[in-house]
């Protein structure tokens, strides 16, 4: 036998174990039996990375949009977090994706914390969805929801929310950074040992971190966030983390009447409610993921002049507004002590610095109330000496702006416009951008 601590190889056909490895077991005669465990333990096996089998199992939520951001479905045995702010619509994707999976032949329950069976009953009548094989449970507690889980073999259980959880041999009160560890702890646990895939929805704050600890998103195996205006019905699903898939693909959805819908040409919706004659607005090739989407981009500069000017940034980061201001003023376009606005039109949020030209172009055209060609697009990073720097993928954002119509391209010079349909503008710099960029008329002032 084994000194305490030693390694111990064990037949796996009779039992038979040995402080020393065996090719051929010596009790039963079995070739290639013997497994290692140190004092009782399984000892990790080191083997080859090309022998290992990499398909993920996985399970369609019946929603195409979802599932591609996932990377092809729900992944048994793993927990996916679903974040957003109140009343994004988390509630109500969840149980679209539970009834998409019900329909697809899975087993499915959803644990709700938060809200009433019939509250639950109602949402899912809204959407049209069959009533029939979605089952539901209106508890917080932790063991009843594993117990639950077990019970009916779920195959997917979406957990609304991990912050009402509460796991009752765990000390603080429901929400507090403990419990909300604890039951997502437990919950791993459980999806790893039960080759259960499990959602868990958690409210994000207006600052956009999810509310409780950051240990949750470690926890988890995927963190997907569903982000959007909630006056406007854009809504927009990326993983920011995925151990299973890229986190480079994004779903669009237009909230409607009977819940989340999937949008197939995100850029024809976004620029459909477009104004045209007005000063203060460029379309923008906004990168979605991999996928291309343009946003038409807003400035508008008040006329009086406050103690205290506003600077209001809606889809853009408020730092980057700040700082392209402070470059425009630098170079002749001041909006000093007037208070100025800029949003990313449909609740699109910009990301990527890639937007940096068409916020400058924006902004000095509300500022000289200069209306810019409607069917004109700009991209480019914006340095602080005014130079417009090189992007990624400029030929692709190119050809959805030729696809939707657009005839002309503001691009930073050297860029790679390959095979582009459309006329392309190289600027060095935004002097050049603000001389070059083709006007229509001055708008009637207002
Ligand atoms: P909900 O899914 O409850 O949001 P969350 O779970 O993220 O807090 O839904 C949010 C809003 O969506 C709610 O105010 C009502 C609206 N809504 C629709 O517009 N259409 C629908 O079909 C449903 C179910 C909700
Ligand atoms: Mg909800």
């Amino acid at each position: 036998m084994a000194s305490k601590g030693g390694i111990v190889h064990a037949c796996s056909g009779c039992g038979f174990s040995s402080p020393r490895w065996f090719g051929r077991c010596p009790d039963c005669g079995a070739w290639n039996s013997a497994t290692g465990s140190v004092a009782g333990e399984a000892v990790a096996q080191v083997k080859s990375l090309a022998a290992i089998d990499t398909d993920d199992d996985r399970i369609s939520t019946g929603i195409a949009e979802v599932d591609r951001v996932l990377g092809g479905g729900l992944v048994r045995g793993s927990v996916a977090l679903l974040a957003g702010q109140p009343g994004i619509g988390k509630s109500t994707l969840l149980l679209q994706l539970l009834a998409g999976t019900v329909a697809t032949g899975g087993k499915g329950l959803m644990i709700s914390a938060e809200e009433s069976l019939p509250q639950v009953a109602r949402r899912a009548l809204r959407l049209g969805v069959p009533l029939d094989h979605l089952r539901a449970v209106a508890s917080s507690s932790l063991e009843v929801a594993i117990t639950l889980a077990r019970d009916e073999s779920s195959e997917v259980v979406i957990v609304d929310s991990i912050q009402a959880l509460q796991d009752r041999r765990t000390e603080g009160a429901i929400g507090s950074l403990v419990q909300v560890r604890e039951c997502a702890a437990a919950l791993v646990g459980y999806a790893k040992e039960s080759g259960t895939a499990i959602v868990l929805v958690g409210h994000v704050t207006k600052e956009g971190s999810v509310a409780g600890p950051k240990i949750l998103e470690h926890a988890v195996d995927a963190v997907l966030g569903l982000e959007g205006e909630r006056t406007g019905a854009l809504r927009l699903l990326r993983a920011t983390k995925n151990r299973f898939g890229s986190c480079e693909e994004t779903g669009v959805f237009a909230m409607t009447k009977s819940g989340l819908e999937a949008i197939a040409d995100p850029s024809s919706m976004l620029l459909a409610d477009r104004a045209t004659g007005v000063s203060g607005s460029i379309v923008f090739p906004n990168l979605q993921g991999s996928r291309p989407v343009l946003v038409e981009i807003q400035a508008l500069v008040a006329d009086d002049v406050s103690p205290q000017p506003r600077r209001v940034a809606l889809g853009v980061d408020s730092r980057r507004l700040a700082l392209l201001l402070g470059v425009l003023s630098k170079h002749g376009v001041a909006v000093g002590a007037r208070d100025a606005f800029v949003s990313a039109a449909g609740g699109v949020a910009l990301r990527e610095p890639a937007g940096d030209l068409a916020v400058c172009l924006a902004v000095e055209s509300a500022l000289t109330n200069k209306v810019l060609d409607p069917r004109t697009i700009a991209v480019g990073e914006v340095g602080l000496g005014g130079e417009v720097r090189r992007v990624p993928d400029v030929r692709r954002r190119l050809a959805e702006a030729a696809r939707l119509g657009f005839t002309r391209a503001l691009v930073p010079v050297g860029s790679d416009t390959e095979g582009a349909t459309l006329r392309c503008v190289e600027v060095t710099d935004i002097g050049e951008a603000f001389r070059r960029v083709a006007t229509v008329a001055r708008a009637p002032a207002a």
